[in-house]
């Protein structure tokens, strides 16, 4: 099974947007999967997520209002396989937080999913209006789409 952690910086916009996302996506692909999302920040632990990726995700047939905010920590380093940040800051944080090569060989930008090696980042919307939600949401749609059809072709691979 995989473990696997969603990162940014509030865990109020985009992360929680990301788990919504995955934890659908995994489920209608069938792959047995443990799904959580952390923020490198310490400001919303304990917020649900952003009314606005809230209601971005409701029009989108996902409900993430349940989700409460909390911060990364080293732990979380060891316990998870792939931990996806959303900015190339977030990934500088959480590589911060590794061990040793096993845990940093664990961390990836969210859209090198689908820009191989190009380490693009998904905007904070937190400052902008709800359209930048629904860009948000696309991007992140786009990038689980793209991961879990690769693992589920390595998965076909390997399971012959
Ligand atoms: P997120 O968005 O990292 O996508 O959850 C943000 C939420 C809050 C803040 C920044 C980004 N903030 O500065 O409080």
């Amino acid at each position: 099974m995989k473990k696997i952690l969603m990162v940014c910086l509030g865990n109020i916009c985009r992360s929680p947007m990301a788990e919504g996302i995955m934890r659908a996506k995994l489920e209608r692909a069938g792959i047995a999967f443990e799904l959580d999302s952390a923020g490198t920040g310490n400001y919303h632990i304990g917020e649900h997520p952003d009314h606005r990726a809230v209601k971005c995700m409701k029009s989108k047939g996902l409900d993430i209002s349940y989700l409460r905010a909390r911060q990364i920590s080293a732990r979380d380093l060891a316990h998870y396989d792939i931990i996806f940040t959303m900015d190339e800051s977030n990934q500088k944080n959480v590589l911060a937080l590794t061990n040793d090569d096993v845990e940093k060989q664990k961390v990836r930008m969210f859209l090198n999913e689908l820009h191989p090696g190009k380490n693009v980042s998904v905007p904070d919307p937190w400052f902008g209006d709800e359209d930048g939600f629904f860009e948000v949401y696309e991007l992140l749609d786009n990038a689980a789409n793209a991961f879990v059809n690769h693992f589920a072709d390595a998965k076909k691979k390997i399971d012959g």
